[in-house]
Order: C-alpha cells, then sequence, then structure tokens
C-alpha cells in the first residue's frame, strides 16, 4: 500500500476527523496522529507501532487554556500556567490531572494525562482546523507517538517515518510532510501536578531554559519509573550495536580491540562533535558542531547505519552544557542500552 503523501494541513485535519492515521510533522519528531477521543483510530496506533497497551501517549492540542478546562485534562496548576506561558507553543510536554476526555485509553489507565501543544506550522494549522471545522468537538485532541516502531529510533523526516510504518497504514491514512524536523529529540515531559517541576524526559526545553524562568526541576529516576515507557532503559535503538562514549572517556581504549573483534565485512560507524577526529577504520556518521546539532543529526545517523548494514556504531557523547547535551546524552544512552 503506498500511502498519500501532502503537504496540505487542511487534508490532514479531514483524515483525522474521519479517524484515519496520519504521520504528522511536528518540531521535535515526526508523530503518528490520530483524533484522541476515537478509541478505534486509538487502537491503530498501538497495533500500528507495536506498542504495549499500557504505555499512554501524549495529547496534542491547538490551545493550553481550553485543554486543560476540564476537558482533556482536568484543570490547570499554576506551575502548568507558567511553563505554557514560558514554552508552548514548543518542544514540551505536561503532565496533568486527567480529564473526562481522556480516555483510558490515551492515559493507559492512569490518572494522569500528557498534554503538548506543537510549535510546527503545520500541526499548528492542522489542530486549529479539526476545531474550526468540528467546533462542536473543540478542542481537539490529536494523539500522537514518535511514529516508529516501537523502542526503536524516532522519525525526524516523513521519509524516515514512511520507511518505518508505511507498510503498515491503510487507505485513508496520509503523511503530511513538513520538512525536516527542526529540533531532532522529542519533547521534555514535565510532571506540573504540584508546586514543583518534575522532569520525566530530557528534551528540547532543557534545565537551562527553565532556570531561565526560575524552575528548578527535580528529576525522577526515570529508569525506575514503569509509567513513563520511554523511560524503559533500552528504546530509541537502530539495529545496529550502539556504543555510547562518555566525553571524557579515553577513546582510544575503548575503541581498542573494537575494530578487530568485529566482523572484518562490515563497516563500524562513528559519531562525534566535529573537533573528535574520526579514528582510522571507522565510518563518520555525523560530525555536530554544537549539542543542538548533534540533537538534530543524530537519529539520522542512526538510520543510516542500519541503511549500509552497520553492525555497530560508536558515538561519543558532547559534554554537559547548556544546550540539548543532557537530552542527547540521555537518548545515547536508551539507545545504547541492550535490556
Ligand atoms: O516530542 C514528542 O514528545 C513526540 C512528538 C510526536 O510530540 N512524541 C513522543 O511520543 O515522543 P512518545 O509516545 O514516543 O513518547 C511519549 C512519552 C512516553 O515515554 C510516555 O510514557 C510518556 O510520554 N507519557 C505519556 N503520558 C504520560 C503520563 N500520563 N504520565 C507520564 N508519562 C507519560
Ligand atoms: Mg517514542
Amino acid at each position: 500500500m503506498t500511502i498519500i503523501r501532502t503537504t496540505d494541513p487542511s487534508q490532514a485535519a479531514r483524515a483525522l476527523l474521519r479517524s484515519r492515521l496520519v504521520i504528522l510533522p511536528t518540531e521535535t519528531v515526526y508523530g503518528l496522529a490520530a483524533r484522541a477521543d476515537d478509541a478505534g483510530a486509538v487502537a491503530r496506533i498501538y497495533a500500528t507501532k507495536g506498542r504495549p497497551a499500557d504505555h499512554p501517549l501524549i495529547v496534542h492540542v491547538a490551545d493550553y487554556s481550553a485543554a486543560v478546562n476540564n476537558t482533556w485534562a482536568h484543570k490547570s496548576t499554576p506551575l502548568a500556567d507558567r511553563l505554557a506561558e514560558g514554552f508552548w507553543p514548543g518542544p514540551l510536554t505536561l503532565v496533568l490531572q486527567r480529564g473526562p476526555r481522556s480516555g483510558d485509553d490515551i492515559t493507559g489507565g492512569q490518572d494522569t494525562v500528557a498534554i503538548r501543544v506543537p510549535a510546527h506550522p503545520l500541526a499548528r494549522n492542522v489542530l486549529q482546523e479539526m476545531d474550526e471545522l468540528d467546533p462542536a468537538g473543540a478542542p481537539h485532541g490529536v494523539a500522537a507517538p514518535s511514529a516508529n516502531r516501537f523502542g526503536r529510533v524516532s522519525p525526524t523526516t516523513v521519509h524516515h517515518a514512511i520507511n518505518e510504518l508505511g507498510d503498515l497504514l491503510a487507505d485513508g491514512d496520509l503523511a503530511l510532510d513538513g520538512g525536516a524536523a527542526s529540533w531532532g529529540v522529542e519533547s521534555t515531559i514535565i510532571d506540573a501536578r504540584g508546586t514543583e517541576p518534575v522532569l520525566l524526559r530530557p528534551g528540547g526545553v532543557t534545565v537551562a531554559d527553565l532556570s531561565a524562568i526560575g524552575m528548578v526541576p527535580r528529576s525522577t529516576s526515570s529508569g525506575a519509573d514503569p509509567k513513563v515507557p520511554g523511560a524503559l532503559a533500552s528504546h530509541y535503538a537502530p539495529e545496529a550495536r550502539v556504543i555510547a562514549v562518555s566525553h571524557d572517556a579515553d577513546l582510544e581504549a575503548v575503541l581498542a580491540g573494537r575494530l578487530l573483534r568485529s566482523l572484518s565485512t562490515q563497516q563500524q560507524g562513528f559519531i562525534a562533535l566535529q573537533t573528535i577526529s574520526t579514528p582510522p577504520g571507522w565510518v563518520r556518521l555525523a560530525s555536530p558542531e554544537s549539542s543542538g546539532e548533534y540533537a538534530h543529526c543524530l537519529y539520522a545517523a542512526l538510520r543510516a547505519a542500519d541503511e549500509r548494514g552497520m553492525g555497530l556504531v560508536v558515538a561519543v557523547a558532547p559534554p554537559p552544557d547548556s544546550g540539548l547535551a543532557e537530552a542527547v546524552i540521555d537518548r545515547l544512552q536508551r539507545a545504547s542500552a541492550t535490556d
């Protein structure tokens, strides 16, 4: 089945209203979207991704205030108000007490719901248009996990998303092409129910961004929290084995033996900041100049490794900074975890 590809957000809005699935561009990564109030459409998301049923989804909405007014979320909190004011639309997801419109299929049966107002202009157009075309159903919510098979690398172009899932989609489903995702890693997830922000997943909005508005998030030991399945140790992983190397590790010592021990017929990929040169025998997959650029190109580089049939990728993490290093280090750790 060849999935129809479009750049027209109205076509995507109409498809979603008709309960079809849409590969949706966002500024972080591409999502696999369905109207969040249609249990049948949401069930198709889980089936298509092979995602366990108790892993909750993010509801994307056009407008914060409408979405937290006893609709998708039960109500706002002063903390959520500040975060929404500071970072929405944008790469931030807020976990709030669930409202009457959020079904068990969205929340995984929990009493919370994750909500995001995306910034990508096409995603915004789609959400706004759904509300305009069907005002009785407003505020519409669109459930959208990343458009990859469960556990795999998130797609940052429509092409990647179609490669991952295109064969599994059906007549009437659509792929909306919004160009390459500008951030490249998923949104930051914050539990905003209390008075202090609790960081559940690092992402596009950084700890430095949060401190700039006077917030110091508390971090959960995410690996220990089964309610954030993106935090499962092994996630965001390509077929190739990934070895994540800390920026201050002795790279030569890490590499010694790896090259010789692996199959000589297979190429081996190397990802590091531009300042680190490619060790002999390794194939350079990306040379980002900054942690932001690292986030932007990481998933595409991991996909390229698979396309080239590489068995092994070594990725040197960027040093911690005020940018996206934390999100990149988190994703590298998960891509390299084997459990
Ligand atoms: O940037 C993003 O967030 C992308 C784009 C498409 O918006 N979406 C995304 O969705 O990354 P997904 O499903 O791949 O990851 C959503 C994460 C999962 O780790 C899930 O466990 C967590 O959000 N989540 C969803 N609802 C939650 C809730 N009520 N409480 C805690 N975590 C929740
Ligand atoms: Mg995902």
